[in-house]
């Protein structure tokens, strides 16, 4: 089985942060003691995805390479980069990998979304996926600003893109594992209402063609694309590298 691809999805204009966002990307903005690209990055390589694409845009792109470079800090050998021009969205942005996929599965996560648990066993779980598309959904408070899935049983019913009655609390975090068919599904997408090609529509043709599994999210997950999440991504990162230092701390005291 040859390993999958990572594709990070750093573009867009990050509007409803401004003014944080007019002199730098979103992404490049600070997650407590590090730019926001670190943890999507981290998440990806902790997951065991050594072949990853950034897929970046607008003023600052060049920032990117300046802070990341090869990705020698992350332990990988090199990172690969692309230019999406405007806001055409997700799913455009996506489609924008079709030539570093070269045909295998891939992994794919929004750049403003942090993880607190290793991603490794749903990946593995994907790996396992003959073909088709795997999602994973988490239980939030605040679903209308998501994309909402409907279940039954192991099955996705649908999925509604920031419905304003959300029909569950289960929404989909921002990664998505999909085979090679995602490609074609993007070129037969048309923009949104608010002009964009969105990610829930490829998630729904997968659901159409009875492809796309899910595994619900252990851990706390957020996404920091609003002021509040940001915010609360920042107190929950703090939170756990304070715990991890705790942690450290008495077992070297135990040790002395
Ligand atoms: C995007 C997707 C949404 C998903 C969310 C996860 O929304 O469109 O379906 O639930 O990411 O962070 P955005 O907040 O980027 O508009």
């Amino acid at each position: 089985m040859s390993d999958l691809k990572g594709i990070i999805l750093a573009g867009g204009l990050g509007k409803r942060l401004g003014p944080l966002t007019k002199i730098t990307n979103k992404h490049l903005l600070p997650i407590y003691d590090r730019p926001m690209i670190y943890y999507p990055l981290e998440t990806l390589v902790e997951a065991g995805i050594k072949d990853i694409l950034i897929v970046t845009g607008g003023q600052h792109a060049g920032e990117f390479l300046r802070l990341l470079g090869n990705g020698h800090a992350f332990g990988l050998k090199h990172i690969n980069y692309t230019y999406q021009e405007g806001e055409g969205g997700i799913a455009e942005a996506l489609g924008l990998a079709r030539y570093f996929a070269e045909g295998q599965k891939c992994v794919v996560i929004l750049g403003d979304n942090i993880f607190e648990t290793n991603l490794k066993p749903y990946v593995d779980n994907f790996k396992r996926q003959k073909s088709g598309a795997r999602v994973l959904l988490k239980r939030v408070p605040d679903p209308e600003r998501f994309g909402v899935a409907q279940l039954n049983g192991r099955k996705i019913l649908n999925i509604q893109e920031k419905p304003k009655k959300p029909a569950s609390d289960l929404v989909v975090t921002g990664v998505y594992m999909y085979d090679r068919e995602v490609f074609n599904i993007i070129d037969t997408l048309k923009p949104s209402h608010r002009g964009e090609l969105e990610i829930t529509d490829v998630n729904n043709a997968y659901i159409q063609k009875n492809g796309l599994e899910y595994d619900i999210l252990k851990g706390w997950w957020t996404d920091s694309g609003t002021f509040d999440s940001l915010l609360r991504a920042n107190q929950l990162v703090a939170k756990k590298k304070h715990e991890i230092r705790s942690t450290k701390h008495e077992t070297n005291s135990k040790l002395k």
